[in-house]
């Protein structure tokens, strides 16, 4: 079974984790402050916490950190190796939500850039926290959940994991195409609430 870990234990960490949670999935989760702070979150929702360098050997690693922290919190991690990274990142500041000037990039081509040879999917930036981390069976139908990326493979993976969470996944194409349409600020997707019905 794929090695599932959270890096980021904040809102959308700590939203990713108890979706996870709740569909069985077992899962590790980091943060800056260490496995000790993560004690209580651990308690709740049966994630393990372990150190920063440890969840970034898992097969699937959720990136859930603030964006002007993100360089911190990657360097010196991998060799990737092509293993997966869910980039659920959106550049903005905080607490401003300024939107952070990227030069025109999209914010996953330049978070891939910080994590050389791993194959970074876009998902699970699109909704609020408070949302993404609530039941996704809505209204008869499956919230949806966006996915971009270039490696079919680890996108395919993100599909399944995303269906195993009880979504519906979107397939949006390209990490630079399909990330920019889910991007926020910018892209027309983000904060909707969709619902996939049948
Ligand atoms: N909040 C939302 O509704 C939402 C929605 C969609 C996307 N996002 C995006 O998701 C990302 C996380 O946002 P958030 O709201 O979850 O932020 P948050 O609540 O402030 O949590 C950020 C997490 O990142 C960790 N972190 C910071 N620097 C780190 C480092 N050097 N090494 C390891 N972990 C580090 C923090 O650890 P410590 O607590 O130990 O410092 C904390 O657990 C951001 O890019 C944000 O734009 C947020």
């Amino acid at each position: 079974m794929n090695k599932i870990a959270i890096i980021g234990a904040g809102a959308i960490g700590t939203a990713i984790a108890r979706l996870l949670s709740k569909a069985g999935i077992a899962a590790s989760i980091a943060n800056s402050r260490g496995p000790e702070s993560l004690a209580a979150l651990s308690q709740e929702l049966g994630v393990t916490p372990v150190s920063v360098a440890e969840a970034a050997k898992a097969d699937i690693v959720f990136l859930a950190v603030n964006w002007a922290r993100l360089p911190e919190a990657v360097r010196g991690l991998g060799p990737w190796n092509g293993r997966i990274v869910i980039d659920a990142n959106n550049a903005v500041e905080v607490p401003s939500f300024r939107a952070v000037d990227l030069d025109g990039r999209a914010s996953s081509s330049v978070v891939a850039d910080l994590l050389p040879g791993a194959s970074v999917v876009k998902a699970f930036n699109h909704l609020g926290a408070a949302l993404l981390g609530s039941d996704p069976q809505s209204d008869g139908g499956r919230r949806v959940l966006f996915y971009s990326g270039d490696d079919q493979d680890a996108k395919a993976r993100v599909a399944e994991l995303i269906g195993q969470l009880g979504f519906a996944g979107i397939d949006l194409g390209t990490l630079d195409g399909g990330g920019r349409l889910a991007q926020f600020p910018g892209g027309p997707l983000p904060v909707l609430n969709l619902v996939r019905m049948g």
